[in-house]
């Protein structure tokens, strides 16, 4: 009779093996900027879970420390103290080469202001992630119609970022963050720059793709409209978490 394996928390890759766990997990996080009595406690000892495949909203006002905490999951930072783990990774003992393919292969990065490159078009922007990762050139082709379709610009794929309205052009930045099927997918503020509509859209295009592709999302959001998508959602108040648990109108 076989035994059912119990990996569960575990959380550690091990070569082969898919990592169990939630997609990340964070412990006792500490980062502050400036020392003495000028010292900024961005994070002040915060601790919280996100399950695979959820779409987590992470809120709080301005200052209050969400791109501090994005960055640190993303290995863009190192925390003063504290634990991070990503998709069974833990991130805060890794060097540069490790870091660099965590954030190449397993973490899709969504900006405010979207950080497409002006000279490419929609299509090869969606590609340099593919090119990094050095993918078969025909398999890039096709990753990238497939993923220009799946966000809906299946007919812009030559138009360059300046030929393409700012919900476009989000588009295209969340299709290049899917390109090399990560994990996880970190969006700071992705509906910052649009207006309410088009904001609205673009989140519900990162709640379909958290559905379609399994990947899991943490999207920061001060838009209290969008909150509503999310699975659930974190707040962040000063540096310190409040967990508002599973939403009420989840689907
Ligand atoms: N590089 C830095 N040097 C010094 N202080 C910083 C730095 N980055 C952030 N801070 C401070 O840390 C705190 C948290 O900033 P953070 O950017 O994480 O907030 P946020 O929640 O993302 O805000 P917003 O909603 O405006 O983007 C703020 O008080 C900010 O001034
Ligand atoms: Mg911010």
């Amino acid at each position: 009779m076989t035994q059912s394996t119990s990996a569960q928390g575990g959380g550690t890759a091990v070569a082969g093996e898919r990592p169990t766990g939630p997609m990340v997990r964070v412990d006792n996080l500490h980062r502050s900027y400036g020392s003495g009595a000028a010292a900024v406690h961005a994070l002040r000892g915060i601790s919280f879970e996100v399950p695979r495949g959820e779409l987590v909203a992470l809120k709080g006002r301005s200052g209050s420390g969400k791109t501090t905490l994005l960055n640190l999951l993303g290995g863009l930072d190192q925390p003063d103290e504290g634990a991070i783990t990503v998709d069974g990774t833990d991130v805060v003992g890794l060097g540069e080469q490790d870091l660099l393919e965590l954030r190449r292969d397993r973490i899709g990065f969504i900006f405010q202001s979207f950080g497409l490159i002006p000279i490419l078009s929609a299509a090869e922007n969606v590609g340099v992630p593919m090119r990094l990762k050095k993918a078969d050139p025909r398999e890039r082709e096709e990753r990238v119609a497939l993923l220009l379709s799946l966000v809906g610009l299946g007919d812009h794929a030559k138009q360059r970022p300046g030929e393409l309205s700012g919900g476009q052009q989000q588009r295209v930045a969340i299709a290049r963050a899917l390109a090399n099927r990560p994990a996880l997918l970190i969006a700071d503020e992705p509906t910052g720059q649009l207006d309410a509509d088009t904001g609205l859209a673009v989140m519900e295009l990162i709640r379909a793709v958290v559905r379609s592709e399994g990947v899991t999302a943490l999207v920061a959001t001060h838009d209290s409209q969008l909150l509503g998508l999310a699975d659930r959602v974190l707040e962040l108040n000063d540096g310190e978490l409040v967990d508002h648990g599973p939403q009420p109108n989840r689907r």
